[in-house]
């Protein structure tokens, strides 16, 4: 029996799914303009492989940089950025124009106890550039002026993200709540740097243990890349040892063999086998992984993950390797926000509100994720009477064969990847500050009681337990993604759309101020963002005019939920 014929048919669908990827990448992109979720992964994947990581002592040792490391091969892109610690630690990553170009400049690197104190040497793409020495040092001092015109290669600090008071500044000049909305959206989401990052630190892991398992695949997911990913946001990792078949003649050629690697039985059930494995993995990233740093391990929670700090990087990673369902749903994501301009800015502003008005917490507990936030916006712009997305049941009725995604654990993750083919075209044109506040009105209406949200059907349904808020899993549907909101979080919850319908709804008037006079003060979005020493149900317009506290809402021997410590999002955790 060839070994695809042992797998079974849902890792065969993975496999199939992963040399789909790493053939298609790239090409089929430029070609239709927009890539699809499986070549703008399989893209950004090629690219952390035609990609290094540079330690340098500052910014200005970019020329002397740049003609080191052109003697491997052809330099693209040049991009720098600082991490804090004590001092300020600063980096280069360098892109060159193929995978063999950045191998070679590796395999061209040294160890020296001395510079790395005891560690162990490792092969990785993250580096030191040490300074020359002697002789060697002078002439490469005069060939560096002969090439100062390569600086426009260069980016300086890539991830340097815009502070509170300067994007204050920035909404406060913006000509409308449409314009603070896109500038929002621009100014805090991921960029081009921080992506490249997140890849190189999957690659790392995956090329860590490819001696050992050369068919592993260590896949990105989450809001690092389903577009909803802020600057500084988390990297969610998930590591397979069986994701990788490249579509070679190498590999049909080990299809055919009748040669079968001996493998260890699975000594115990899947999910202690996962742990056990995880735990081990875990130790490895911790002792071996240059950059790898305060190194958790959580494994009882229902996806087991393995938690650590990138110092290279300045990146908080979670690392799973049983969520195949995360992977899929980001795709999901990803495909809504390719589907209208609006879908984006829109949640970038709803999450950057609940943060504000500490309904969300950076650490996990009884209130609302970014991740259930993200289902609540998606689902208003489904339910709509002019809907601006379709239901997943749509898309998952155009699906055809070569959409079947189905997991190890046989969860269905097929759907229409191609638009196209879904053929929804949506005739609503709302604009982004009218559909703001049509989020917040639909939400302080919502029956939460007693309705459950699918994105499914685009629909509400009747709720099918007693969660404070039910919203289906759209892949898991026996699932509740807001299983872990408390009541008062939901009431909480409640009380913040009202009260931001009620301040939008003012901010209407402030549509006349002159410009001199929005200079001068706060209005729209920064007047939503706000953080009130205590949330207050404001008169308003759908409901019986009268000033309510949240403590009323409540039985008065019933503690209200702590709020949650004010974020800084200047230092994201
Ligand atoms: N996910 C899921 N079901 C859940 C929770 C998460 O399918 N109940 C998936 C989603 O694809 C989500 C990803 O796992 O995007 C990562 O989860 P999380 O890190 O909580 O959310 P993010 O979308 O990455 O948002 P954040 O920026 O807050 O990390
Ligand atoms: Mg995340």
């Amino acid at each position: 029996m060839n070994t695809l014929m042992r797998l079974s048919p849902q890792l065969h669908h993975w496999r199939t799914y992963c040399i789909k990827q790493c053939a298609a990448a790239g090409t089929e992109a430029a070609a239709r303009g927009k890539p699809n979720y499986e070549e703008f992964i399989g893209s950004r994947h090629q690219q952390a492989q035609r990609s290094i990581v540079v330690q340098v002592s500052s910014e200005k040792s970019y020329n002397e940089l740049y003609n080191y490391c052109s003697r491997f091969g052809r330099i693209v892109t040049v991009q720098h950025y600082s991490v804090q610690h004590e001092d300020e630690l600063h980096y280069m990553l360098l892109e060159y124009a193929s995978a063999g170009e950045a191998s070679a400049a590796i395999s061209s690197s040294a160890y020296n106890a001395e510079l790395s104190g005891s560690g162990v040497p490792v092969r990785s793409p993250f580096l030191w550039f040490r300074a020359p020495t002697g002789g060697a040092g002078r002439r490469g001092q005069a060939k560096l002026a002969a090439n100062q015109k390569t600086l426009a290669l260069h980016t300086v600090n890539g991830t340097r993200s815009l502070s509170h008071e300067a994007l204050k500044e920035l909404l406060r000049g913006a000509a409308g709540i449409d314009q603070q909305l896109n500038l929002l959206y621009e100014q805090t989401r991921l960029n081009e740097l921080g992506v490249r990052m997140r890849f190189i630190a999957a690659l790392q892991v995956e090329q860590a243990i490819s001696g050992m398992f050369p068919d592993a695949l260590a896949q990105p997911f989450g809001s690092s890349v389903n577009g909803f990913g802020k600057m500084g946001c988390d990297l969610d990792l998930i590591l397979r040892f069986d994701g990788k078949t490249p579509g070679t003649d190498q590999d049909s050629q080990r299809e055919a063999s009748r040669l079968i690697y001996h493998t260890k039985e699975n000594l115990s059930n899947g999910r202690s086998q996962t742990q056990r494995q995880m735990e081990c993995i875990g130790d490895m990233l911790h002792l071996f992984l240059p950059g790898v740093c305060h190194v958790r391990r959580i494994l009882q929670a229902r996806v087991p993950i393995i938690k650590y700090h990138h110092e290279h990087l300045d990146l908080e990673i979670d690392l799973s390797m049983s969520n195949l369902t995360g992977f899929f749903m980001s795709e999901l994501l990803y495909m809504f926000g390719e589907m209208d301009p609006r879908v984006r800015p829109l949640t970038f502003c709803v999450r950057r509100w609940a943060q504000s008005c500490g309904l969300t917490n950076p650490s996990p507990g009884r209130w609302i994720t970014n991740f259930s936030l993200t289902c609540l916006v998606m689902f208003f712009l489904q339910q709509m009477r002019q809907p601006i997305l379709p239901s997943i049941g749509a898309m998952v009725k155009a699906a055809n064969t070569a959409d079947i995604r189905v997991t190890e654990d046989g969860i269905n993750c097929t759907f229409a990847r191609d638009m196209e083919r879904v053929g929804f075209q949506s005739r609503n044109t709302s604009s982004l500050s009218e559909l703001l506040l049509q989020f917040f009105e639909f939400y302080s209406q919502f029956d939460f009681h007693n309705r459950a949200i699918s994105l499914n059907e685009g629909r509400a349904l009747a709720k099918p337990d007693h969660s404070a808020m039910y919203i289906v899993n759209p892949l898991e549907q026996l699932l509740n993604v807001s299983k872990n909101v408390s009541l008062e979080e939901c009431e909480r919850l409640r009380i913040e759309v009202r009260n931001a319908a009620w301040m939008l709804e003012s901010e209407v008037e402030n549509a006349t101020l002159s410009e001199s006079e929005r200079r001068e003060q706060s209005w729209g979005l920064l007047n939503l963002f706000k953080h009130p020493e205590k949330s207050v149900i404001r008169p308003n317009m759908f409901f019986k005019p009268r000033m309510v506290e949240v403590s009323d809402l409540f039985d008065k021997s019933q503690t209200l939920a702590p709020t949650p410590p004010p974020v800084n999002y200047k230092n994201p955790t």
